[in-house]
């Protein structure tokens, strides 16, 4: 007669899942011995005798058999038999009928450092998404970029390129990058003062890490980008908001928190601030640097989308003409895509050392076949011939945006058409917390007005794309947050 274990054992076997029997049998006595069900020096039952039991092969037995002793989990006792190995410990005080649960049921019994209530991304669905200011994915050639990544694997191999290397990135990368900032954003750079990040993201963080300490306080606007604050915070920082007006953070504000306070950094969006828009004009910037150069703080300048100007000139980053006191983040996001995850960091020679040893400590190095095909997209003038069609486009979505606010929101909303980047500022005049729930219960997809506010008397609004989405889903997307409002 069957024993109760071999009875249970025999029900946990399934020859319609598509794990293999073998593996199937092993999982099973694993589980066994650490639950207690089975004890170091009992007995199994003979290859013959389980295979009879379970009704499969007996050399299936015996394969799984072998793979547990090789484990270390049974043990051969010569013409005994087969026992559970001797010196595996007692698991004592364990239930001896509770199995572990398998990974999707089971709860952690450790501590973990859990995640904010509000997740960073933007929720998941099929509803119409409005984003922060991202581009459209699908103006990019995907026969182009499949071209750019088959000759980098190519370019690669023949190079033996495809093995550990310099945690900085592709050195013909990290030059295209350097030969760009010199010659359309005035930074003297060189190819040792760049890190290929994977985005920008990845950039405000590792700056984070060579720069903030636990404890250390770090200045953020009163509106800003949440995952640098996230950022920062998960690095142990106090935040210190710093107000803002139509010119760009208080600079007083700022003073007067270095004078209270050891301020180790300050994060800020200059070109085009997030989410408003509104560039930082340059008396503040020269202000700036003088609190940077009085308290020794760095600033972090986020360049995420330098790329869209569509009025003027832009002002030229921080990091051009006071690179001492910057860590200048940038990416190639907004203007190729997101998915491609590449990003870069600008700084002295130093800090970009100590920002690699970071990249290796976090990811070992980027990833070398989307640096090799960006290279060649680079090289080969793709990425100069792909931002000039997309900024004529997103430069007419930016119109339309604008004309179908006007369409449908008439005077409930307050914006100004943003002289650059890829997204507007939305105040509205009607109540915000219904719209957000009607908007999020009708199945749009947007960043909730709080995700911007570092305090809890800073404005609110809405950031929302304008690039991403054509003038007939624009309009739709916008029509439906309209209705929200009612
Ligand atoms: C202000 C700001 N910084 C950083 C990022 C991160 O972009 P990525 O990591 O894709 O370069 C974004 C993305 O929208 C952003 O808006």
């Amino acid at each position: 007669m069957k024993q109760s274990w071999q009875l249970s054992f025999s029900a946990r076997i399934d020859g319609s899942r598509s794990t293999p029997i073998y593996l199937q049998v092993v999982q099973a006595v694993i589980r066994d011995i650490e639950s207690g069900r089975l004890t170091p020096g009992s007995y199994m039952p003979s290859s013959r005798e389980l295979a009879g039991i379970l009704g499969i092969n007996r050399k299936t037995v015996v394969l799984a058999y072998e793979d547990l002793i090789a484990q270390g989990w049974l043990e051969s006792s010569g013409t005994r038999g087969t026992i559970v190995s001797m010196s595996l410990p007692e698991q004592a005080g364990r239930p001896r009928d509770m199995a572990s649960p398998p990974m999707g049921e089971a709860g952690p019994e450790y501590l973990f450092v859990s995640p904010p209530g509000r997740p960073l991304a933007l929720p998941g669905g099929r509803g119409p998404k409005l984003d922060e200011g991202a581009p459209d994915g699908r103006l990019f050639p995907t026969d182009l970029l499949a071209r750019s990544y088959k000759s980098a694997v190519h370019r690669a191999a023949r190079s033996n390129a495809l093995q550990y290397r310099d945690p900085r990135g592709l050195a013909a990368l990290r030059e295209s990058v350097a030969a760009m900032l010199r010659s359309q954003r005035g930074l003297q750079v060189a190819a040792r003062n760049i890190c290929i990040t994977r985005g920008s993201q990845n950039g405000i963080f590792l700056a984070t890490l060579v720069l903030v300490q636990p404890g250390d306080a770090v200045i953020v606007e009163e509106l800003t980008y949440e995952p640098a604050v996230a950022a920062f915070k998960a690095r142990g920082a106090r935040i210190l908001p710093a107000g803002l007006d139509e010119e760009g953070i208080r600079v007083d504000d700022v003073e007067r928190a270095c004078r209270a306070d050891r301020v180790r950094a300050i994060f800020l969006t200059p070109h085009h601030q997030f989410p408003t828009t509104i560039p930082l004009r340059p008396e503040r910037r020269l202000r700036l640097l003088d609190l940077a150069r009085q308290f020794g703080f760095a600033i972090i300048e986020d360049d995420y989308d330098h790329e869209y100007h569509f009025d003027s000139q832009p002002l030229l980053p921080m990091a051009a003409y006071a690179p001492q006191h910057v860590i200048y983040v940038g990416s190639l996001s907004k203007l190729l895509l997101p998915a491609l995850r590449i990003g870069y960091i600008a700084a002295p020679e130093p800090v970009i050392e100590a920002v690699a040893h970071m990249v290796s400590l976090t990811d070992g190095m980027g990833n070398t076949l989307t640096e090799e095909a960006v290279t060649d997209l680079i090289e080969t003038g793709e990425l100069r011939r792909h931002a000039r069609k997309v900024r004529q486009i997103y430069a007419r979505r930016r119109k339309a945006f604008a004309d179908v606010l006007d369409e449908q929101w008439g005077d409930l909303v307050d914006y100004a058409v943003p002289e650059g980047g890829l997204a507007f500022w939305l105040r509205f005049r009607t109540d915000i917390d219904r719209l957000e729930t009607n908007a999020a219960a009708m199945g749009l997809r947007f960043a909730s007005s709080l995700s911007f506010m570092a305090r809890e008397d800073a404005p609110r609004g809405l950031r929302i794309g304008f690039a991403s989405l054509t003038t007939d889903e624009l309009r739709a997307a916008i029509g439906q947050l309209r209705r929200a409002a009612d």
